[in-house]
C-alpha cells in the first residue's frame, strides 16, 4: 500500500492542469501536488496515476513519489474560489498525492536533449500504458535537478473505461507520431529488450496492490478489488510482450 498522509493545508490551485489539481501540504510535513477524487475525470484518472506511475518506478524510470492523501472537505471552507471549494466538498477521503518537485521546470523538446536510449525507454513504456498524454503539445515531462521525470499518467490504459471490450482495445497499436521523445530517435529494440521481459506478473501483482481499494470497489462486473486489480494486470502482461511490433509513427 501507498503511504497515508492526512491533507492539513489548501495552498493553491496548480493552473496548468487540466483536473484542477492542488498544492497542499500534509501531517507529514510533506508538500505534495494533489490530485481529487472529485474531479471530473472520477477516481479511474487515480487509479492509472498509480498503475503507471508505480510500474515505471519499478521499471527504473523516474516518478514522483506517490502517496494516499486523506481530505477532510472542512478544508475547503475557506477557499474564495467556487471551484476549488466545489472540488474539495466532493473530494472527501482517499485522494492522490504526489512528492512536489520544488523548481522544477517543464520539459521543451527543442530546448532541451534526450538520447535515444532514454528516448526509446520512455516511448516504449507509453506505448505500453497507451499513454495519449506525452505529445510535443503537453510532454508532461519535467526536468528537475538536470534530469527528467515522469508526471501525469492519468490519461492512459483507455481499455479500463470499457472492461468487457479490454483485449480487443489493448490489442490496437500505439501513435507515437506526436510524442514528446519521437525527434531524438528513439532506441525501441534496446528499450524492448531490456524492459518488457521485466513486466511479469508478479511485478504487475505488486504494482496493482498499490491501488487503495476504496477506488476498486463497486465496479460493475467485479465481485472484489481483487478480481479488478486482476483486470489491469491482464492487458498490460498482454502488451509488453507485442507493443514493439506495434509502435507506429517512429521512423
Ligand atoms: N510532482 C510535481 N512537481 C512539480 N510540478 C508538478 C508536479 N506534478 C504536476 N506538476 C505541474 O502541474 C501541472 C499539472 O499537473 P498534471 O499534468 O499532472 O495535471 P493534469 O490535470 O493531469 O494535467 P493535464 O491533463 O492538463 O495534462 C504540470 O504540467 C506541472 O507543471
Ligand atoms: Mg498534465
Amino acid at each position: 500500500m501507498l503511504k497515508e498522509a492526512i491533507a492539513t493545508r489548501y495552498i493553491t490551485p496548480l493552473r496548468e492542469g487540466g483536473s484542477l489539481p492542488g498544492l497542499v501540504e500534509a501531517d507529514d510535513l510533506g508538500t505534495y501536488v494533489m490530485k481529487f477524487t472529485g474531479a471530473g475525470q472520477g477516481r479511474k484518472t487515480l487509479v492509472a496515476e498509480v498503475v503507471c506511475g508505480e510500474l515505471a518506478r519499478r521499471l527504473g524510470f523516474r516518478v514522483p513519489r506517490l502517496v494516499t492523501l486523506d481530505l477532510d472537505p472542512v478544508l475547503g471552507l475557506g477557499e474564495p474560489e467556487q471551484q476549488v471549494q466545489d472540488l474539495l466538498r466532493a473530494s472527501g477521503g482517499t485522494n492522490l498525492g504526489m512528492d512536489f518537485l520544488s523548481g522544477a521546470l517543464g520539459f521543451d523538446p527543442l530546448a532541451f536533449q534526450v538520447d535515444a536510449a532514454e528516448a526509446g525507454r520512455i516511448v516504449w513504456f507509453d506505448a505500453l500504458i497507451n499513454n495519449v498524454d506525452r505529445s510535443w503539445r503537453n510532454p508532461n515531462l519535467l526536468m528537475w535537478h538536470g534530469e527528467l521525470w515522469l508526471i501525469d499518467h492519468g490519461a492512459t490504459m483507455i481499455w479500463h473505461h470499457n472492461w468487457p471490450g479490454a483485449e480487443a482495445s489493448a490489442a490496437r497499436p500505439y501513435d507515437a507520431a506526436d510524442h514528446a521523445l519521437a525527434r531524438f530517435a528513439p532506441d525501441l529494440a534496446s528499450a524492448a529488450a531490456d524492459l518488457a521481459p521485466r513486466v511479469t506478473e508478479d511485478l504487475l501483482a505488486e504494482v496493482t496492490a498499490e491501488i487503495p481499494d476504496a477506488w476498486l470497489a463497486d465496479e460493475p462486473g467485479f465481485d472484489t478489488p481483487d478480481d479488478l486489480r486482476r483486470a489491469y494486470t491482464r492487458p498490460l502482461l498482454a502488451r509488453a510482450a507485442v507493443i514493439h511490433d506495434r509502435i507506429q509513427g517512429i521512423k
